[in-house]
């Protein structure tokens, strides 16, 4: 096992990625570098990697997990929404295969202070890019009734989601919330316990979700790097997408279905005038972790491998 964080459906994305020697590679979320590592040595001996991450600390431990493949990887510490101009910049304006892992690391879920865990006592911040942007504690602190229901509906799909705002507004005027176990703490006292006999999940996992998402403009930045990937890929190449909630998986599935049909025509006229032709191929279905994986690694629970061939067109 590796240190901290397994790579999900590791097998599964080198088979279906196929990373040939002397390809180019983009892994767009290298987090603690384990899916990084393998499309690395399967490249061997001469195939490039760019490696990209938002957060700053895992560019830094990748780098020197991945010192010995010298030249052959590139990593930046960017946004995979800003793809389009970060890849061709460092040299891989066209490439053979393109990785995106979603959501967050086991790393920044232990670091105390990221605020990503229900379980620490951290200061909210949940963004992956600590230098930008506005941290999980202040929406708390500014938002209304409204539009705390809102993003909790929204982005976690909660059913509490009016009664957990509208205990953030009463608590706050007395205290802020600032602490993620204040947070978890507080919803733990409004939001009913499931029903007897269901999975047990923390009451507070959606309305945490639902922060990091809004913080970090999950959904906008996966459909900027989707378009992104399309733009970037060879034909042949091959895009791979793990997702971990419905929300991703959505959006990835519904980009491949609209990408497989390429007319945008409206269904009423009766010949395509757009002239746009389809540019992805979608490869099998879509994947899940056998049970094995999902005892050893928990975290892998959730996730769904979509992939999809860049086509010549
Ligand atoms: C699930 S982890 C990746 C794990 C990795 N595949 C491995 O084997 O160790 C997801 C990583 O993506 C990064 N990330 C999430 N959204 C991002 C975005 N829009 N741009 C760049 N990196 C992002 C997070 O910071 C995190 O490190």
């Amino acid at each position: 096992m590796e240190e901290g964080h397994q790579p999900v459906l590791a097998e599964e994305v080198l088979t279906v990625l196929a990373p040939a020697s002397g390809s180019l590679q983009i892994d767009a979320t290298v987090g603690g570098g384990g899916h990084t590592e393998r499309i690395l040595e399967a490249t061997n001996p001469d195939g490039r990697l760019l490696g990209l991450d938002a957060d700053g600390a895992a560019i830094a431990r990748v780098a020197r997990r991945l010192g010995r493949f010298g030249d052959r990887v590139a990593l930046r510490q960017a946004n995979f929404r800003d793809l389009e101009t970060v890849a061709p910049a460092a040299g891989f304006p066209a490439v053979d295969g393109l990785l995106f892992d979603l959501g967050l690391s086991s790393f920044q879920l232990a670091d105390a202070e990221r605020g990503f865990s229900f379980r620490t006592e951290g200061r909210l911040d949940m963004r992956f890019d600590p230098s930008r942007g506005v941290p999980a504690a202040d929406l708390l602190a500014t938002l209304d009734t409204a539009d705390l229901t809102a993003l909790f509906r929204r982005y976690g799909e909660e059913p509490f989601a009016p009664r957990i705002a509208r205990a953030i507004v009463a608590a706050r005027g007395v205290a802020p919330i600032e602490t993620a176990d204040q947070l978890a703490a507080l919803i733990e006292r409004v939001a009913p316990a499931p029903p007897r006999g269901r999975r047990r999940v923390h009451p507070a996992t959606r309305v945490f979700q639902a922060l990091r998402i809004a913080v970090n403009a999950e959904l906008e930045a996966l459909e900027a790097g989707l378009a992104a990937a399309v733009y970037l890929l060879r034909p042949g190449g091959r895009l791979v997408v793990l997702s971990y909630h419905s929300l991703e998986d959505r959006i990835v599935k519904r980009f491949i279905a609209a990408e497989r049909k390429g007319c945008i025509c409206p269904p009423e006229l009766p010949v395509c005038v757009c002239g746009r032709n389809p540019r992805l191929r979608p490869i099998g279905k879509p994947i899940t972790p056998a049970p094995a994986e999902v005892t050893s690694n928990p975290r892998s629970r959730s996730a769904r491998l979509r992939a999809a061939e860049r086509l010549a067109a």
